[in-house]
């Protein structure tokens, strides 16, 4: 009935504690602003301005999407695909209101978005829907040969007009770059970790030490 659709959230997800929200907020800022002056970066400074002359400051480009977090499944308050299955699911049910640690293994920037990726846990993909991969094949035709859980990410900021849901297709491109076999081109060693540059504006920062995120696995409603 309507109350059981009611019921359902926009998404759920893992909702990082507030400390350290602030601690990648700025691990994230710091990159950015590195990013901005590096000589490789101005090289490749037309994917993000369309024109050779123009600089970028990054960090006015991508503008923050609130509290972060790692969404597990979209269910747009039940209108969107498997959104009933998904809160009927043990795991779901068990874990609710549970935390987790997440690890962030590394940060990337394209033009549209700048996410950090989350390396799932065994026990983390539990909660991870089994198509959530498969649901990107439109905008990624790779997806579905992607492991389970390629997808996991925190949305960390997005370009003008562009929605939050881009970041995980983002993430996705990149790594199905990698299985296709394409090393990128390691542009330097950052203090956090090798920088690739994967064309067309896609950077990707691993991180020597993955940030540990405490997270609690909840819902939101707008
Ligand atoms: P993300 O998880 O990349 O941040 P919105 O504010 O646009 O309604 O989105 C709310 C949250 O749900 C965001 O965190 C967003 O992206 C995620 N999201 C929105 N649409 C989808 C979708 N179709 N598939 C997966 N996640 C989505």
């Amino acid at each position: 009935g309507p109350l059981e659709e009611m019921s359902i959230p926009l998404y759920f997800g893992w909702f990082l504690l507030s400390s350290v929200q602030d601690k990648v907020r700025c691990t994230s800022m710091d990159f950015l602003k590195t990013l901005d002056t590096l000589e490789a970066f101005k090289k490749h400074m037309t994917d993000f301005t369309g024109k050779a002359e123009k600089e970028v400051d990054l960090e006015q480009y991508f503008q923050g999407k609130g509290t972060l977090h790692c969404t597990t499944k979209f269910c747009n308050y039940g209108k969107a695909e498997g959104a009933k299955e998904y809160v009927q699911n043990p795991a779901v049910q068990d874990f609710y209101g549970s935390t987790f640690e997440l690890s962030l293994s590394a940060l990337f920037v394209t033009p549209r978005t700048v996410g950090a990726r989350v390396s799932l846990t065994e026990e983390q993909l539990k909660l991870w829907p089994a198509d959530a991969e498969k649901e990107a094949e439109s905008a990624v035709p790779a997806a579905a040969s992607l492991p389970l859980g390629s997808r996991a990410h925190v949305t960390l900021g997005c370009a003008e007009g562009v929605e939050p849901v881009q970041t995980g297709l983002d993430l996705l491109q990149i790594l199905a770059l990698q299985q296709e076999g394409q090393q990128g081109e390691l542009v330097e060693e950052m203090e956090l970790g090798p920088l690739t540059y994967y064309g067309e504006g896609r950077w990707l920062l691993s991180l020597r030490e993955p940030i540990c995120a405490p997270a609690c696995f909840s819902s939101f409603y707008k």
